[in-house]
């Protein structure tokens, strides 16, 4: 395939993208390619930056640096970091659905169909009144419009629902609708974040069909984000795993599957046991790559996005047989300064130290540890863990690794103290992560009060059965982790 082949193959190229929230990098030097009719899952643990990627390419985020290129089917391109944000689905065919819900939910499910239409209506009106009442491309258009509607109905199985409003719908139903609302902008990409995040096995299994049917029946390809594994393995063609905002693994799902820096990436335990952990893991796959060193094939070498830049949660050099890895380094670099030790060490065996990673402590610098904005607002801070151990926040939707730790550092541990907040509590939070309004959203006081009183959510049980990568692993999780990022548990804990 020569290179303009290559080109047209992919539908959307990211090249080099980084996007930074003052000190914090979201995103550091991203590159990866999606490839037309295929769909490329995007993965990785809480706040690894995807939903951020998400953002860049539908415009809602202007990047810090780098290219992303949606090349259409008819051979026209177009570079989606300098369109106006509301071109993007227009011209450049990109339509989304977002984490937490968005529909109209006093509108029926027919109504919300057609909203999503109103750009061609009012088009097709000449923007006139007139036009509304006489013409007769507005009327035709009006009645494609119905059609296509009911079209997509009957594909996402709601049409006995259509003239029901949308907030009557069970969640897996909204989550359905949403795509089938996407779906009727005609778009060439459609982006996902987290299609199946609380959806019951039956109703995954809806989607899975649904997507699978978008993927077979119509041009459109997509981009998937999503923790459930058993949703990624089965439909992806193409994975591609975030750590910390930089690309770990790329490839296709059985390869990233048995990536020891997946593994370790998603397995979160202590720097110290990543060696045993991954050894532990049994994968004879795994152990054979772990002694080769990083496959380049499927992933980014040393020299690549994740190692460069400026994000210092790197991998010292390799100094003869001394690899130094910063304290609390990603778990993939880890791996790969492992990877990097065993390939550069000598024939003759000379003295090597018990174990090559994480065993030199550097001050950390990561995305987890940008500079603080202000959280002394909090009342309920403490110095320190009680009883020396911090509850798993992870187990609340929302909080991942990235932004427990920043939780961490500002004296928050339990879930007790979380439930305890006050509005000037939530707001001082939001603040400091920079969250605006994510937190009454995700309402993690009320998650937090039920954690706090030994109940299960929806979520942490989810959690807890290892679907969710949260790159913690919790006591539960730790229990019946037996073989990770096999199956439901892939990408698991
Ligand atoms: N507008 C923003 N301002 C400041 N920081 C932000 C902003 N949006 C995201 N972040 C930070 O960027 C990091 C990546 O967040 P992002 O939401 O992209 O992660 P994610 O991979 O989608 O996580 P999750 O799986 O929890 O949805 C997090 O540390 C988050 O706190
Ligand atoms: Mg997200």
């Amino acid at each position: 395939m020569n290179a303009n082949a290559q080109m047209n193959d992919a539908i959307l190229q990211v090249d080099h993208l980084s996007m930074k929230f003052g000190g914090l990098v979201a995103i550091g030097d991203l590159s990866f390619t999606a490839r037309r009719g295929e769909i490329t899952a995007l993965i990785g643990p809480n706040g690894a930056g995807k939903t951020t990627v998400f953002n860049c390419i539908t415009g809602f985020y202007k990047p810090s640096e780098g290219m992303i290129t949606l090349n259409r089917a008819d051979g026209s391109s177009y570079l989606l970091e300098r369109l106006p944000n509301h071109e993007i689905p227009a011209r450049a065919k990109v339509a989304r659905t977002f984490q937490n819900i968005r529909l109209f939910s006093g509108m029926t499910l027919l109504e919300n169909l057609l909203v999503a239409q109103h750009n061609k209506l009012m088009k097709a009106s000449g923007y006139t009144i007139l036009g509304l009442f006489g013409f007769s491309g507005y009327r035709k258009a009006s009645a494609e419009s119905v059609e296509l509607a009911k079209h997509w109905l009957e594909k996402a199985d709601l049409v006995d629902r259509a003239d029901d409003p949308a907030g009557d719908l069970p969640y897996g139903a909204q989550r359905r609708l949403e795509i089938a609302r996407a779906m009727c902008t005609g778009p060439e990409l459609l982006c996902l974040d987290e299609p199946a995040a609380g959806l019951n096995p039956k109703e995954s299994a809806a989607l899975n069909e649904l997507l699978m049917g978008i993927k077979h029946t119509t041009g459109t390809s997509i981009l998937l984000i999503e923790h459930d594994m058993s949703v990624v393995m089965q439909i992806s063609d193409h994975v591609v795993v975030l750590e910390y905002g930089r690309k770990i693994s790329d490839g296709n799902p059985q390869s990233v599957r048995t990536d020891p820096r997946v593994i370790a990436a998603y397995l979160g335990v202590d720097d110290e046991e990543v060696e045993t952990v991954l050894t532990e893991v049994g994968d004879e796959d795994v152990i054979e790559q772990l002694d080769i060193g990083p496959d380049s094939a499927h992933g980014p070498g040393t020299s690549s996005s994740y190692l460069a830049g400026p994000v210092s949660d790197t991998v010292g050099h390799s100094q003869g047989e001394r690899v130094t890895v910063s304290k609390g380094a990603s778990k993939a670099a880890q791996v790969d300064a492992r990877g990097a030790s065993v390939a550069s060490r000598p024939v003759a065996p000379t003295p090597a130290p018990a174990k090559p990673a994480a065993k030199k402590a550097a001050p950390r610098k990561t995305a987890a540890k940008a500079p603080a904005a202000k959280a002394e607002g909090v009342s309920n801070r403490l110095a320190a863990p009680r009883g020396g151990k911090a509850d798993n926040l992870t187990r609340i939707k929302g909080i991942g690794t990235v932004n427990e730790k920043k939780l961490n550092e500002h004296g928050i541990f339990h879930f007790d103290q979380i439930g305890a907040w006050k509005k000037a509590d939530v707001e001082a939070v939001e603040a400091y992560l920079a969250f605006d309004g994510r937190i009454a959203r995700e309402e993690w006081v009320k998650q937090a009060k039920l954690l706090g009183q030994g109940k299960d959510t929806e979520f942490s049980r989810r959690v807890d059965a290892g679907k969710v990568a949260t790159s913690h692993v919790s006591g539960k999780a730790k229990a019946s982790t037996a073989k990770p990022v096999q199956g439901k548990r892939g990408g698991g804990k």
